[in-house]
């Protein structure tokens, strides 16, 4: 195969849903931040009569012809979404953990799509992603791809777009893995169940989140970091409500409170995968860090708004 020059690598935000997940399938807004892990991916022009995908660091083994492998549907329609002429090896990279609700696999459709068109801008390029995340997660509210493109600190309603949050202050967030990978399809499919037998619980719960979410909007923009933990707590309590907390998470949730978190919760999907504390300064994070280390956790460090932007990065 012949590859010409390849095109620089095009970079993706994975994020942390600070309030709103779940409702915001069911257009209740929700407010994400993109962290500087993520993926990248770049596009390299082949004389092939087919794209390829080259995706590292997944123990995958990927057959772009193979109709039955999620990856190779979600590629082809990643190239049909971009509109792409011609034939290209896309190589793929991510360090985020898969099923962890840090936005792994929105963050590789984000990446792809921007390799593939890297003029677009951040809301086509997550539009366009949405046809990856589809194949994955069924019925994606586009939250994960909007922040993994955009960056940064954003407000999202579903069928509306995003709007960029600017924070008054940096958001520090410790973020840890409960050590338990979960699929966001199936908890989808989960509160979706829920909802159908006791509907009046769950639209409840979501106008509960919606009230929180507006108020961590102004939190955010006030620089209260203090108001937007208790906040936080609030949307955890709701969530667990839900049955999509688990013991993991409500110990990793304590230990960060106990060391002095202003607010913990699940972000993402949950029923395993991730925690997200906040916390006002490093030391206390640190201290997190380390409980959560004894206690048999791993966890980092992210400082929000990530510095994945393209305007950040001086591109
Ligand atoms: C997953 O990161 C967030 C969910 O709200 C699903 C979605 O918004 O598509 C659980």
């Amino acid at each position: 195969m012949t590859m010409t020059q390849s095109r620089p690598w095009s970079h993706a935000s994975g994020k942390v849903i600070l309030l709103g997940e779940h409702a915001v399938v069911y257009g209740v807004p929700a407010i994400a931040v993109g962290i500087s892990r993520g993926a990248m991916a770049r596009a390299i022009p082949c004389d092939e009569s087919t794209s390829v995908l080259r995706l590292e660091g997944l123990p995958v083994d990927l057959r772009a012809d193979d109709e039955e492998r999620d990856l190779a549907r979600g590629f082809r329609a990643v190239l049909e979404a971009a509109g792409v002429h011609g034939s290209f090896v896309v190589e793929a990279r991510t360090d985020l953990p898969p099923g962890a609700g840090l936005g792994c696999s929105a963050a590789l459709g984000v990446a792809l799509a921007r390799a593939l068109d890297p003029a677009a801008n951040a809301a086509l390029t997550a539009e366009r992603a949405m046809a990856w995340e589809r194949v994955f997660h069924g019925n994606p509210s586009g939250v994960d791809t909007a922040v993994s493109a955009e960056g940064g600190c954003i407000y999202f309603e579903r069928g509306r777009g995003f709007e960029r949050v600017e924070s008054s202050a940096p958001l520090l967030l410790c973020v840890g893995h409960t050590g338990t990978i979960s699929s966001t399809k199936s908890m989808v499919e989960a509160v979706a169940r829920l909802r159908e037998r006791r509907p009046e619980m769950v639209e409840k719960s979501f106008e509960g989140i919606r009230s929180l979410v507006r108020n961590a909007r102004l939190a955010i923009e006030a620089g209260d970091v203090r108001a937007l933990g208790q906040l936080m707590d609030l949307n955890q309590m709701l969530l667990s409500g839900l049955f999509l907390s688990t013991q993991e998470i409500e110990r990793m949730c304590g230990l960060a409170r106990d060391a002095g978190a202003l607010g913990a919760k699940l972000t993402g999907a949950g029923g395993g995968g991730c925690v997200a504390a906040l916390v006002e300064n490093r030391e206390v994070a640190d201290r997190i860090l380390r409980a959560w280390k004894e206690a048999g956790f791993e966890g980092f460090l992210a400082e929000t708004p990530d510095r994945n932007r393209p305007a950040e990065r001086g591109e």
